[in-house]
């Protein structure tokens, strides 16, 4: 079994958390995009999805499935999503994609957030996996210079700008064995838009693809 029939997998799990109408959350990824292309299948029992990017509002406006701006809908019952490393108490890192702070908005308007992914996101610490952070552009070398501070290795994503207009810095180097206190952490320096730690409200159910199976743990 390749890495993407674990994503594809996990995401046709995901399917079962679909409400039976209304608006749902759906966010950026390879395994979203699986996901997205599922719930096409399944168009016609939603009102609508809101996007946690600019690419997947286009994937699904191409799929006939109307976008709602989040404004307009309300507390979502449901936002399913990919991660870039997840524990197994279902705190993860996200932002791979460069769609953080849309996704934490979407995630935080969301009763239950379903994230997706193989099994080879699963680790015993966040870290590996470079952090994001999305900074506004004046404050790049400020909140650098802090981050450094605190011992890890900012580096800029070249030629990458966020949906908000914003600058990434993948932070490498980071060993995260206290999650919570370090998404506050870094969500406290000024210039800081979000940062890719899903911790404080991590997943509520995460879908693992493996070898043998989806591996669900809620
Ligand atoms: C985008 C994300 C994605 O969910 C994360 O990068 C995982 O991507 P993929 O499903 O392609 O492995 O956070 O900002």
């Amino acid at each position: 079994m390749t890495q993407d029939d674990m994503k594809k997998a996990a995401a046709e799990a995901a399917l079962e958390f679909v409400p039976k109408s209304g608006i749902i959350g759906v966010g950026t990824g390879s395994t979203a995009n699986y996901f997205i292309d599922l719930l096409a299948t399944i168009k016609g029992r939603l009102d609508g999805a809101v996007a946690s990017s600019v690419a997947t509002a286009e994937r699904l406006k191409r799929h006939g499935i109307p976008v709602v701006d989040l404004n307009e809908a309300g507390t979502l019952a449901v936002y399913v999503d990919g991660a870039d490393e997840a524990t197994v108490h279902r705190a993860l890192i996200k932002g791979g994609g460069g769609a953080l702070t849309r996704e934490k908005i979407v995630a935080a308007a969301s009763r239950s957030f379903v994230c997706i992914a193989d099994e080879g996101k699963l680790v015993e610490v966040l870290g590996r996996f470079p952090l994001p952070v999305e900074v506004i552009p004046m404050a790049r070398s400020l909140v650098a210079r802090e981050i450094t501070a605190l011992g890890g290795e900012p580096v800029l994503r070249q030629g990458f700008t966020t949906d908000n207009g914003n600058v990434i810095l993948d932070v490498h180097g980071l060993k995260i064995l206290d999650p919570v206190a370090l998404e506050e952490r870094l969500n406290q320096m000024v210039g800081v838009v979000t940062n890719g730690l899903f911790a404080r409200r991590g997943a509520d159910v995460l879908l693992l693809g493996t070898a043998n199976g989806v591996r669900r743990l809620s």
